[in-house]
């Protein structure tokens, strides 16, 4: 059997964005009401390629805009890539953009089964988890309210009990130490511990990077789309941080 959980290879996806003929905000509006924009492809991620092994802890890290979460919802199978390949083996449980996945118009209750029909649940089995999902989310008494009218913390509470009550074989979690208020955050921490002991595969990006550090076994750090580095957590986070310190500040004298 194959031990490796995620296999990309020569991974790219590109946005189609309005192409900016006159360069200036202004002209870019009038170029709009006059229908006269065009087209052009963004790659958001280029030419990715990085395998996870089965039971691994793998990181992402990268600033704003590097591609992170895109490729992550690629490997979710949320955005389809205009080249090259991904495997994932087993089931998936994605958390990510915080509840991106969600129709904001749909109860509590009817976004938890539209995430289990969607990454391959049982709709028996959902049916039979939705009570305990929302109590473990803390929010069975707005069970039935509309998503909108959730606060931000609300959501990605939904978001992260829906995608980890029962034990994925790869879980893609973009952003989760975020979830929540502190109290919140700690029982979280705690169920993701359980997942990472348990032997899931797990894809983490984070902003944090002492989360990175503490619990993942190697780390990608992506640029524009591109991989600037793979290796051990410490290592490529040690990278990551030298490159993006600010330069040294201009010192008083210097300073008219
Ligand atoms: N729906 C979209 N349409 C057009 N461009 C997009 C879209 N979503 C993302 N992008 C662009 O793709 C690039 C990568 O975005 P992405 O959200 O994957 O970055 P990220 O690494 O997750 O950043 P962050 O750390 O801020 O979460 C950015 O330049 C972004 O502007
Ligand atoms: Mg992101």
């Amino acid at each position: 059997m194959n031990d490796l959980a995620i296999e990309v290879e020569n991974l790219s996806l590109a946005y189609e964005i309005d192409r900016n003929l006159s360069g200036t905000f202004k002209g870019a509006l009038i170029d709009r009401l006059r229908g006269k924009t065009e087209r052009e492809k963004f790659f958001a991620v280029n030419d990715v390629s990085f395998h996870v092994e089965q039971g691994e802890t793998f990181g992402i890290v990268g600033a704003n805009g590097a591609g992170k979460s895109t490729l992550l919802a690629v490997i979710a199978g949320v955005l389809p890539p205009i080249k090259g390949r991904v495997v994932v083996r087993g089931t998936v449980a994605p958390i990510i953009g915080l509840g991106a996945g969600f129709d904001n118009e749909m109860t509590a209750r009817e976004n938890i089964l539209m995430y289990g029909a969607l990454f391959g649940r049982e709709s028996n089995q959902m049916k039979e988890r939705v009570n305990h999902i929302l109590d473990w989310a803390e929010l069975s008494e707005h069970a039935y309210q509309p998503v909108r009218t959730f606060s931000s913390g609300m959501v990605a509470r939904l978001a992260f009990a829906v995608a980890t009550d029962v034990e994925p074989d790869v879980l893609l979690a973009d952003e989760v130490f975020a979830v929540g208020d502190e109290r919140f955050r700690h029982k979280a921490e705690a169920r993701m511990l359980g997942l990472l002991q348990g032997g899931a595969t797990v894809l983490i990006v984070s902003h944090n990077l002492q989360q990175i550090k503490k619990n993942c076994d190697r780390v990608m750090w992506m640029d524009h789309g591109r991989i600037v580095e793979i290796g051990p957590a410490e290592e490529v986070v040690k990278l990551y941080e030298e490159a993006s310190v600010d330069p040294a500040p201009l010192s008083r004298e210097n300073q008219v």
